[in-house]
């Protein structure tokens, strides 16, 4: 059994589109978020921490919205913004924007305990490092101490999937999809306005789904 680490049922539902019927269980278990400007780490370590707790295979997936023209805001940090700013918010400071192209991007990190003899690619204490490296400045020892001591397992392969979804920042339309989906634009509808199906066809999180049911197939 697989368990799909989120407190959000609705994930769980799209991972079992693309997985064998009965072998995704839903695991609400609440991670630790490092601050990383990248995705892959805070999956990475969210995974490897999930899986101490689970004792079994643990898929976690960090989701986020990337503006160009921002530098990427807000990116890992867009549950904060989301839950401090609002969305709206985020459209107030992207309206004036000559270039509104953005992208949800997602990463969905893998453990289960054992190394991927086909896979060159586990996630190691390097990234664990860089994610440190790139942290705000105002982290202070104490904190950074509770991490090492909390990811003493930074050396537990980890394998990333990633997916990607290009699109733009509009004016909120629509009732559907959560989050960010309003103000998201893909093709001539924003998220917000497709249904489900339509919106996990083309969606990030669907894109790293399927390019993790591929693999793990033969797992
Ligand atoms: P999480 O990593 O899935 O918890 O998402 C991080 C942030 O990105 C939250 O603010 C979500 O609302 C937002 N987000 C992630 N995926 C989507 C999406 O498919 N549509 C809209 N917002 C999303």
């Amino acid at each position: 059994m697989l368990n799909y680490v989120t407190t959000n049922p609705g994930k769980v539902r799209e991972a079992e589109s693309y997985l064998r019927d009965g072998t995704v269980a839903q695991l609400d278990f609440d991670y630790t978020e490092i601050q990383a400007a990248e995705l892959a780490p805070i999956a990475a370590r969210g995974a490897r921490e999930a899986y101490r707790a689970a004792d079994g295979p643990v898929l976690v997936d960090d989701a986020g919205l990337f503006i160009e023209a921002l530098d990427g805001f807000p990116g890992p940090y867009s549950s904060y913004v989301e839950d401090t700013l609002g969305v709206e918010r985020v459209w107030d400071i992207s309206r004036d924007l000559d270039d509104r192209r953005s992208a949800f991007r997602c990463t969905l990190a893998y453990c289960d305990g054992e190394a991927f003899a086909a896979s060159p690619d586990p996630v190691d204490r390097g990234d664990r490092v860089a994610a440190a490296a790139t942290g705000p400045s105002d982290r202070n020892a104490a904190d950074t101490d509770a991490e090492e001591e909390a990811d003493a397992d930074a050396t537990l392969p980890v394998k990333l999937f990633e997916g990607y979804v290009p699109g733009r920042i509009v004016a909120p339309r629509g009732d559907g999809g959560f989050g960010y989906d309003p103000i998201f634009e893909h093709g001539d509808e924003t998220f917000a306005e497709m249904d489900t199906e339509r919106k996990n066809a083309v969606s990030h999180r669907g894109r790293a789904l399927e390019k993790f049911a591929e693999w793990y197939a033969d797992r």
